[in-house]
């Protein structure tokens, strides 16, 4: 595993997401009451931007913007699909000082 600095905390405000470039992959990252999370951010279903999605801090959860997918932000399932096995790919966020890091194999 590589720890892979995204950003810095200053720079994902509450209730945001970003999405950046990491070893030629675009990764979601979000920012739900001061937690961080990392999504692959192209949907599974046809490849929509979860960065671009709707945020439900509440339910910690992106709703994809092009056809309502769900995903639960901390393990990358997606709720709205019947099967319960249906996963994006998430990453492990790590805080070091003021940056914000990504595990990444
Ligand atoms: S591309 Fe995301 S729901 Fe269809």
């Amino acid at each position: 595993m590589d720890l892979v600095k995204v950003c810095k905390i200053s720079e994902l405000p509450l209730g945001q997401s970003k999405c950046v470039q990491v070893s030629g992959k675009e990764i979601a990252v979000f920012n739900v009451k001061g937690k961080f999370y990392a999504l692959d951010n192209a949907c599974i279903h046809a490849g929509g931007s979860l960065h671009d999605g709707f945020l439900d801090e509440e339910k910690c959860q992106v709703t994809c913007g092009w056809h309502a997918w769900g995903y639960d932000l901390a393990t990358g399932k997606c709720v709205t699909h019947p099967r319960q096995d249906v996963f994006t790919g998430s990453y492990s966020v790590k805080i070091q000082g003021d940056e914000v890091y990504i595990e990444v194999k």
